[in-house]
């Protein structure tokens, strides 16, 4: 089969295969970004950062940011409404290693869209453009931007959103096809993807409900999109990157992960969590990782409810790698 997409240059990067790791508060940290990109993500999105925070220095802040080196392409994501922090937010995220500035107008939290930021900026055409040209006025690397197809059905306006986005010089565009009021209910709607995409030359990439290779497959040929966004099904299954990945290169489809290599992963995420920040809050983010892992496998609901009391690091290890590996030993048990 033919490759699905040519990729295409953003700045000084050719983006080859246009596969781009959904940025998700409180997950896509560097642990996290760290596995994924072992499974072939053409550029990586940190969390949003809101534009407010940074004024203020914290070191949790600079943690949410934090790349590896060797981690390029990679965007900064930032939120707000404020064209000065905006300004002062992108001249950060530059300075903390950022390849392009993300910003995010698709956030549908009530805590972010009463500052008029995230989704709700979309039902103000006139700040949505004030805060982008602040924002590229201020930093010399591209700038690109993260949408919903507007605030609700009655106001779609994802077409003007990205008119508005190529005349002022946003470099690439994301779109996630709900609307803000339809949070994460019902279906992303990939037609209107399609008509961004079909209204603008910049680089569109259609995200919402990418669960597999064939998903992938039907976004790009009902949208027409540059490229795809994976978000929640990478969440415990960072394979099903490899799997869209082979799908748009037009490769057969990687088998799935054996127990070995599936613990493997694990691993390496606990210890990427704890290396990154520090035992106590590892465990913490522990609990919420390494159960996605065990989604749909056997015995997973009672791996999980076991795995929520450990209080410890190691603890988490040893349990996690007795679950994963006596998968192994289920399988052959079943074979004999
Ligand atoms: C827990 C969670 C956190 C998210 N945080 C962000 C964020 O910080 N910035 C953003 O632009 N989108 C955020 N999103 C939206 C995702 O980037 C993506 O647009 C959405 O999940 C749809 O894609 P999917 O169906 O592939 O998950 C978040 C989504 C989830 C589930």
């Amino acid at each position: 089969m033919a490759r699905l997409l040519p990729g295409f240059k953003l700045g000084s990067f050719k983006i080859d295969v246009p596969l781009v790791l959904a940025p998700m508060a409180g997950i896509t940290d560097l642990p996290f970004r760290r596995i994924c990109r072992r499974f072939g993500v053409g550029l990586t999105v940190t969390e949003m950062v809101a534009s407010r925070a940074v004024d203020m220095k914290r070191k949790r802040t600079e943690r949410m940011v934090q790349v590896d080196p060797d981690e390029h392409p990679v965007a900064i994501q930032i939120a707000g409404s404020d064209p000065h922090y905006m300004r002062e937010a992108a001249r950060w995220a530059v300075d903390h290693g950022a390849d392009f500035v993300d910003i995010n107008m698709g956030c549908p939290v009530k805590k972010i869209c009463k500052q008029l930021a995230g989704s709700a900026m979309l039902r103000d055409e006139g700040l949505v453009r004030s805060v982008l040209e602040a924002v590229i006025d201020a930093v010399d690397v591209p700038v690109t931007l993260k949408i919903r197809t507007g605030w609700d059905e009655q106001s779609k306006n994802v077409v003007r959103i990205a008119r508005i986005a190529e005349q002022v010089g946003v470099a690439m565009l994301t779109v996630h096809g709900r609307t803000r009021a339809q949070m994460f209910h019902g279906q992303a709607n990939w037609e209107d993807i399609g008509r961004a995409k079909a209204a603008v030359n910049i680089p569109v990439i259609g995200n919402g409900d990418i669960v597999d290779g064939e998903s992938a497959r039907r976004m790009i040929e009902i949208s027409g999109c540059d490229g795809v966004m994976v978000g929640r099904a990478v969440q415990g299954n960072p394979w099903v990157l490899a799997e869209v990945r082979a799908a748009m290169l037009g490769e057969p489809a990687p088998p799935p992960p054996t127990p070995e290599q599936r613990w493997q992963v694990v691993h390496e995420h606990l210890q990427h969590l704890k290396e990154h920040h520090g035992e106590r809050t590892a465990v913490q983010l522990a609990r919420k990782h390494v159960p996605w892992y065990s989604k749909g496998l056997h015995g997973a609901a009672e791996f999980r409810r076991e795995f929520q009391q450990l209080q410890s690091w190691q603890e988490q290890c040893l349990a996690a790698r007795n679950y994963f590996l006596g998968l192994h030993e289920q399988q052959l048990a079943h074979a004999a």
